[in-house]
């Protein structure tokens, strides 16, 4: 049952504009893992707004069960199974044209972000894309005032969770062979940034 669910209202917020510019990006990608899928609302919208593509959500292990429901709830064809992914302890799922994760980033501790990008990098070809959306600092400041409230906030809660500076997740993106191709401004001081595997450097 719906009410059952965890819900995000940032997620009813943001899929919209999301999905705008992930449409003309993904006109030929299969198939797309999705990172830290959470309530799984985007998984079911994008599915649902994009039928040529499978949508394949994971997360760390909490989160299975309720994604199991919102999966099922959705029965569609595109949306398979959820799949348990740790980004620090990645096992490989097999190969995808692009990978998507929204709001993970300022989540994880730092030190996770280099497997992060890792473990995207390792379910992309050569040329895939990563789509990582969510707020970030750009040489040291905040983007505006309610995001340097939301970094307060996320700290408060847990000391290794935090907004992050888009040169350090350029840094750890590129040691991962992923280079920054746009950064796309988003509603409400979030960003859509894409990266492009390239061969190893
Ligand atoms: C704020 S939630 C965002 C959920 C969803 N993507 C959204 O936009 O609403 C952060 C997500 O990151 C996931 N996450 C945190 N650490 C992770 C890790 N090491 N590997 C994979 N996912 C992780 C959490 O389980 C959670 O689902």
């Amino acid at each position: 049952m719906a009410s059952t669910l965890p819900f995000s209202q940032a997620c009813e917020n943001n899929r919209h504009p999301i999905l705008d510019e992930l449409r003309p990006r993904l006109k030929t990608a299969l198939r797309l893992l999705e990172i830290g899928s959470g309530t799984g609302q985007h998984g079911s919208f994008f599915a649902t707004r994009l039928p040529h593509l499978e949508w394949q959500m994971s997360d760390l292990p909490g989160n299975i069960p309720h994604l199991q429901l919102r999966q099922a709830q959705a029965g569609r064809a595109n949306l398979p199974a959820v799949i348990t992914l740790d980004v620090t302890q990645p096992t490989h799922l097999g190969q995808f044209d692009a990978v998507f994760s929204a709001n993970t980033l300022h989540i994880m501790p730092a030190s996770a972000i280099s497997n992060f990008f890792e473990c995207a990098a390792m379910h992309l070809p050569i040329d895939g894309q990563l789509f990582v959306y969510g707020p970030f600092m750009y040489q040291g400041l905040y983007t505006s005032e309610s995001n340097r409230e939301f970094d307060l906030w996320l700290q408060e809660r847990n000391p290794r969770s935090g907004l992050r500076e888009i040169d350090d997740i350029c840094h750890w993106a590129r040691a991962a062979t992923l280079q920054l191709q746009e950064d796309i401004p988003m509603p409400a001081n979030n960003r859509l940034l894409v990266f492009v595997k390239h061969a190893g450097y």
